[in-house]
């Protein structure tokens, strides 16, 4: 299995990050899939947006969790980027599966439950995961153990996978613990021995944000499951040389 290459928020290094335009650039990139993150507005619809607060990424103010779905949409996402992309909205979570379910991409979810507790956001996610018959291709990861606890007493198949940037002893006595079957990790914790302790338990491994053609390369010589990057585009070449 080569190491696949996941666009980070889409090609969020050329487009305003967890945009539609971001996820198209990424499988016009020849990424293997896309990785985007998930909030629920008031009135529980999921939306892809990293941050709670959609000041960094919006010509709004305020939380996610305190716009309803229409009020989000009015807002502007991709002017801060530049003004090539201004008038872009927050895609919701159902556009993109509307989108995805034709395309042979894998689709990486963040639950982004670690800072706000989104009631039921885990059964809301999975209903439309399920409605697009897009389960099979789909991870489902979160720093938030419970939203990984919760994604499997829904249904035990679906593939988990538990986020750490923190460097920790006994990670694989604490994942044993949880029902994760992957494990992604910030790249400053990457190194052989995690490498070979995935590989001896059998957990896939996942780094992010891989950007740098070096950090690219070490991580395609490790034969890693996967790599977060925002430039899937210098991911696919680096991958291409080494497999000369
Ligand atoms: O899912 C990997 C990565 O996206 C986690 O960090 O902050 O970029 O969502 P963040
Ligand atoms: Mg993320």
């Amino acid at each position: 299995m080569p190491t696949f290459i996941l666009a980070h928020r889409g090609a969020s290094k050329y487009t305003p990050e967890n945009t539609m335009p971001a996820f198209h650039l990424a499988y016009r990139m020849q990424a293997d899939g896309i990785e985007t993150d998930v909030q629920l507005t008031k009135d529980e619809i999921p939306v892809l947006i990293h941050d709670e607060n959609v000041r960094r990424t919006t010509d709004g103010t305020g939380f996610v969790q305190d716009y309803t779905f229409e009020q989000l949409r009015m807002l502007d996402a991709g002017g801060w980027f530049s003004k090539e992309f201004e008038g872009l909205r927050i895609p919701s979570l159902e556009e993109l599966l509307e989108w995805i379910r034709d395309y042979p991409l894998f689709l990486h979810l963040e639950l982004k439950t670690d800072v706000i507790s989104y009631n039921n956001i885990e059964q809301i996610v999975y209903d439309l995961l399920s409605k697009y018959e897009v389960l099979d291709r789909t991870c489902i990861s979160s720093f938030n153990e419970g939203s990984i606890i919760n994604m499997k007493a829904i249904n035990p198949s679906v593939e988990t996978a538990y986020l750490t940037s923190t460097k920790m002893r006994k990670l694989f006595t604490y994942l044993n613990s949880l029902p994760a079957d992957d494990v992604h990790v910030k790249h400053t914790i990457l190194g052989r021995r995690l490498v070979y302790q995935c590989r001896k338990n059998k957990v896939p491994l996942r780094v992010y944000t891989v950007n740098k053609p070096s950090l690219l390369r070490k991580c395609f010589r490790f034969e890693i499951a996967g790599v977060f990057t925002d430039v899937p585009d210098i991911a696919w070449s680096v991958r291409a040389a080494e497999e000369r």
